[in-house]
């Protein structure tokens, strides 16, 4: 010790958290929602001062290495190494090492790296023209090709084998790194072969993964792509988040497309906001993924039978997460990177801004499904859209919706709003709203934030709160011996020091007391909160003197009657 405690101190944590979840600056306190529970309204903090993040719907909580571990799925040492780098301040050697998995790790990355050098290298090289050409054809241009890291996979199934190979990768590693493969007879041989190559990265730019596009037209399956491994989540992951979360923060809006070649069309197009599930079915990790970056998502799956189911599912599962969903209409039956190289960028960032709320899109598909004028099709049409529009968490929204879809399709209003209507009114509120603050912690709210961030409350104030009862009994009464002894010893008071000493529930009320605050209260507060404690407790002990009293003069005891009384007069 410790760099990482030197480290933590440099880094602001806000800052870090930010690259990760849209924060609102309150004073010292920064809120936004969670991104690590699925929640509508905010009730995850960083409170930068204390270096420390809390989030009061699901308890997620800790300092910056812990938040970087829990978001990234990096053991500790990756996260002090990142966040180290980042703040370009050189690690020691010693803990460079760090633990086995965390080596694996390292070493997969630094795999995929040398993988994805070398597919660049055979792409640019003189055996790429032909793919160059076959790029070239599908209007990627060699600025795009150079921002993705596209390269080529060669056929010969070893090239990239002998590369680990003479670099002294063991074959457990390369085993462990998803890009090599291993048959029946135990030969080891490169899981890629002739394709063209699509790294896919962490929401860091670190290469994770591979998505391997056929260049045979004949080869059976379209796209390879990499297992699952020590550094690859499938399921968490979403093509190009890297490159989008900028642009998608600041639009405040997310572009959601099935496949890498329509993210690169799509950005070469000017929609840089757009991210790829990669082949699987929408997750609620990649949903979360893209929530900490905006809530606005514009679906633009392919026009397909499948993108349509996919799509479908899609909306129902990013209702359900909170997200707000327009779907893109391309027409012609065009995939985004077929509209953007048939009709241009303008035409497609038109598409991208006019997308309709989804249920417009729904509406449409249960037009063409069922027969309007039928009664029967018209009871499946509601069917058909109820599940939608029962995601919708507000009760008015849900009725508004409703009404739009009536008009839209052309029936009765009434006759909708009654099938609605039902439905909304047994449908029991989603997420209850979180509990009102208990009024008795107002003090230790005001108190404990006050005493940890100023030196002088402490000097002030620290004779009060030692003796006052109501503190010491209190919930927090641990906390306040705690602060009280640090000061006595004369060491540091600061939300680390005090923190590291408490058991782990009274860290929970701590992190709450403090992160409640949004900004340090004032030294007035403070002393009014002391004043009125030791009004109250002049009062409770006159209570007390006049309970004694009673008791006194009905049991005969005079000389105590005088004594109490005297007592009491001095107050
Ligand atoms: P598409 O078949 O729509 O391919 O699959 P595409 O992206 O339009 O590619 P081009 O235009 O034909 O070159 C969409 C996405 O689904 C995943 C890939 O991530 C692909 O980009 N996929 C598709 C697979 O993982 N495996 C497959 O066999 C097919
Ligand atoms: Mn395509």
């Amino acid at each position: 010790m410790d760099f990482a405690k030197e480290l933590k101190d440099q880094i602001d944590i806000a800052r870090v958290v930010s690259d990760y979840v849209r924060l609102r600056r309150f004073g010292n306190r920064y809120s936004g929602l969670c991104p690590f529970h699925n929640e509508k309204t905010p009730s995850f903090s960083v409170y930068a001062e204390h270096r420390f993040f809390k989030c009061f719907g699901c308890d997620a909580k800790g300092d910056v290495f812990e938040f970087v571990m829990k978001i990234e799925g990096v053991t500790f040492w990756e996260a002090l190494k990142k966040l180290a780098e980042q703040s370009g301040i050189p690690l020691p050697k010693q803990s460079a090492a760090g633990d086995e998995k965390t080596k694996l790790r390292a070493v997969i990355y630094e795999m995929h790296e040398i993988a994805a050098d070398h597919f660049k290298a055979n792409l640019t090289g003189p055996d790429g023209s032909n793919v160059r050409g076959y790029l070239k054809g599908r209007g990627v241009t060699q600025q795009a090709a150079m921002n993705f890291r596209v390269g080529l996979a060669d056929g010969s199934g070893r090239t990239l084998l002998r590369i680990f190979e003479q670099r002294g990768y063991k074959p457990e590693q390369m085993e462990a790194s998803g890009l090599i493969g291993k048959s029946e007879d135990g030969r080891l041989y490169d899981r890629f072969r002739n394709r063209l190559m699509f790294p896919i990265q962490g929401e860091t730019g670190k290469i994770i993964a591979f998505g391997g596009r056929a260049l045979d037209p004949d080869e059976r399956a379209k796209y390879l792509n990499s297992p699952e491994t020590e550094i690859y989540k499938k399921s968490h992951v979403l093509y190009n988040l890297n490159r989008a979360k900028q642009p998608a923060m600041q639009l405040d809006r997310i572009v959601l497309v099935e496949g890498y070649m329509d993210v690169i069309g799509a950005t070469q197009a000017g929609v840089t906001e757009a991210v790829a599930t990669c082949g699987t079915a929408l997750t609620v990790e990649q949903i979360r993924a893209m929530k900490r970056h905006s809530q606005n998502i514009h679906l633009n799956f392919d026009p397909d039978a499948a993108g349509e189911k996919a799509a479908e599912r899609s909306i129902k599962m990013l209702l359900e997460e909170g997200m707000r969903v327009k779907v893109v209409g391309l027409e012609g039956g065009l995939d985004p990177d077929e509209f953007c190289k048939e009709h241009g960028p303008e035409l497609y960032r038109e598409r991208v801004s006019g997308a309709k709320t989804y249920f417009y899109w729904l509406a449409d598909r249960a037009r063409a499904k069922f027969n309007l004028r039928d009664p029967q099709g018209r009871n499946d049409v509601f069917q058909f859209l109820l599940p939608a529009i029962q995601a919708l968490n507000d009760k008015i929204e849900r009725v508004s919706v409703a009404n739009d879809l009536a008009s839209y399709l052309g029936v009765d209003s009434g006759y909708v709003l009654e099938h609605f209507r039902k439905a909304a009114a047994d449908r029991a509120e989603r997420s209850p709203a979180p509990p009102p603050p208990d009024p008795s912690r107002a003090t230790d709210r005001i108190l404990i934030p006050l005493l940890i961030a100023e030196p002088e409350a402490r000097e002030r104030l620290m004779g009060d709160i030692a003796d006052i009862r109501a503190l010491k009994d209190g919930a927090a009464g641990t906390i306040y011996a705690m602060i009280v002894a640090l000061h006595q010893a004369g060491e540091t008071i600061d939300f680390n020091s005090l923190h590291e000493r408490l058991s782990e529930a009274d860290q929970n009320l701590l992190g709450g007391l403090v992160l409640e605050a949004a900004t340090t209260p004032s030294m007035e507060d403070g002393e009014a909160c002391v004043e009125a404690l030791r009004k109250d407790e002049v009062e409770a002990r006159k209570r007390d003197l006049k309970a004694q009293i009673r008791l006194a003069e009905r049991e005969g005891r005079i000389q105590d009657v005088f004594e109490l009384m005297r007592h009491l007069a001095e107050f």
